[in-house]
C-alpha cells in the first residue's frame, strides 16, 4: 500500500465533507433545487471574490474561463496589453493572439514579478489598449503580481483589467472590486477545494461595457447569455451544468465562509511561511521573492548536482507524494509544493520531509529534520487553526 498525498498546486485535496456531497444523487438541472444551488453558490463566490459584481460559472477547467474572456473582449485588431510572468502568461499571448489581437507584450524574466510602472508606461504610450491582462497567482514560478498597484493604474484608463486568480483566489486576499479588477478569472479546483470542471468569471459594469459591444462569434462562452439566465430568481444555467460539482461546490463554501476568509488567507500565509523557512533551513534557494502574501505555491531551485527531473518521480513512487516540477521552460530546474485550499499544518511536514529524503537520495547534503524544525517553529507561532 502506498497512502498518496497531494501536494500540488492544483488539482488540490477536496475535504471529506466535499467528497460526500459530490456523491449525492444527481438532481436535475431545471428542478426548483439546483435554482437554489447556484443562486447559493454564486453568492458564495462573491462572498470570497468580494465582489458585487455578477459572477458566472460554466463546467470548463480554468482555461476554458480564460478563453471566454477574450471571446467576450477582444475584436480580432483591438489593442490589448499582456503582461507575463511565467507560463500562464504564456497562455494569455497565446488566446489573445489566437484570437487575433494586437497584442502589446510585457514579457518578464520568469521568477520576477510585473513592475506596475511598467504598465502604466505601455498604457500612457498605447491609449487604444482595451484590456490588460495579467495573473495574480503566476502558479509556475509561485510569483504573485501587485493586483492592488496595476488596478490603480488600470482604473484610471478606458483599458479593463483581466486577472487570471485561478490559484490565487481564496488563498490570497484579493478584494475584486476594491482593487479594481474588470474580470476576474478562477477555477474550482485549487483554493474553491472542489475537483477540477468549474469555471469562474466575475465581471464589472465597466467591462460588461466593452464585452456588449464585442463582436467576436462565441456560444457556450457567452457572458451576456450566461448573464442573463444566470440571473434572477429562477435563476438556471443555459446549458447542463456540472451538478454534482455545482453541489460541492456550495459545500466547500460554507467551509470557507466557516472559517471566516480572513482567516483562511491567514492560514494560507502561515502554510506558506512555514513551507518556505523549512525549504531554505536545508540551504535551498527559493525560486524567485521570498513574498509573505505568495501563498498558493512555493517553488524552489532544484540544487546544482541533483538531477531535478527525478525528484518527482521519486517523491511519488516511493512516498506517495505528489510534487509539482516545473513547467515549461522551468522543467527539471524547479520543482514547487502547493498549499493552496483543504492543506494543514501536517501537509506542509509531510511536503518537507519528503522532501529531504529525495534529495537526500538525489545526491544533496541534507541536515536531516532542518525544514520540519523551521516549519514547526513558525505553526507554533500559528493564531490560526491549522
Ligand atoms: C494561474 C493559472 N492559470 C491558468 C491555469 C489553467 O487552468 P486549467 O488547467 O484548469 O485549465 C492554471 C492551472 O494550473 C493556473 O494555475
Amino acid at each position: 500500500m502506498l497512502k498518496r498525498f497531494l501536494l500540488t498546486p492544483g488539482p488540490t485535496p477536496v475535504p471529506p465533507e466535499v467528497l460526500s456531497a459530490l456523491g449525492e444523487p444527481v438532481i436535475h438541472h431545471r428542478a426548483p433545487r439546483f435554482t437554489e444551488i447556484l443562486i447559493e453558490v454564486l453568492a458564495g463566490l462573491k462572498y470570497v471574490y468580494q465582489t458585487a459584481n455578477d459572477v458566472i460559472v460554466f463546467a470548463a477547467s480554468g482555461t476554458g474561463a480564460m478563453e471566454s474572456a477574450v471571446v467576450n473582449i477582444v475584436n480580432a485588431g483591438d489593442e490589448v496589453l499582456v503582461v507575463s510572468v511565467g507560463n500562464f502568461g504564456e497562455r494569455w499571448l497565446k488566446l489573445t493572439r489566437g484570437w487575433g489581437a494586437n497584442v502589446i507584450a510585457l514579457e518578464y524574466e520568469w521568477g520576477t514579478k510585473a513592475d506596475p510602472a511598467d504598465i502604466a508606461a505601455a498604457l500612457a504610450k498605447n491609449p487604444a489598449i482595451k484590456a490588460v491582462y495579467v495573473q495574480f497567482s503566476e502558479t509556475s514560478t509561485g510569483v504573485v503580481n501587485d493586483i492592488k498597484a496595476i488596478g490603480e493604474i488600470v482604473a484610471k484608463t478606458p483599458a479593463i483589467l483581466v486577472v487570471d486568480a485561478i490559484s490565487g483566489l481564496g488563498a490570497t486576499d484579493l478584494p475584486t472590486d476594491a482593487w479594481h479588477v474588470d474580470v476576474c478569472v478562477a477555477g474550482s479546483q485549487k483554493a474553491l477545494m472542489v475537483p477540477p470542471g468549474l469555471a469562474y468569471v466575475a465581471v464589472s459594469e465597466k467591462a460588461w461595457k466593452v464585452v456588449e459591444q464585442c463582436g467576436t462569434p462565441r456560444f457556450y462562452f457567452d457572458w451576456v447569455a450566461a448573464r442573463k439566465k444566470m440571473s434572477g430568481d429562477s435563476a438556471q444555467t443555459p446549458y447542463t451544468p456540472a451538478v454534482n460539482l455545482m453541489v460541492a461546490q456550495n459545500r466547500a463554501i460554507e467551509l470557507i465562509r466557516e472559517e471566516g476568509l480572513q482567516t483562511v488567507f491567514e492560514r494560507h500565509r502561515m502554510l506558506g511561511r512555514a513551507c518556505k523557512e523549512g525549504i531554505k533551513a536545508l540551504g535551498l534557494e527559493l525560486f524567485g521573492p521570498d513574498d509573505p502574501e505568495a501563498n498558493s505555491v512555493t517553488a524552489v531551485k532544484v540544487p546544482a548536482g541533483v538531477d531535478g527531473g527525478k525528484i518527482g518521480k521519486l517523491a511519488r513512487d516511493k512516498y506517495g507524494v505528489w510534487l509539482a516540477g516545473g513547467q515549461g521552460k522551468l522543467k527539471g530546474q524547479i520543482f514547487r509544493l502547493g498549499h493552496c485550499g483543504y492543506f494543514g499544518a501536517s501537509d506542509i511536514i509531510v511536503g518537507l520531509s519528503t522532501v529531504e529524503m529525495v534529495l537526500a537520495q538525489l545526491g544533496y547534503d541534507v541536515k536531516w529534520g532542518a525544514s520540519v524544525a523551521a516549519a514547526e517553529k513558525v505553526f507554533l507561532k500559528s493564531e490560526v487553526l491549522l
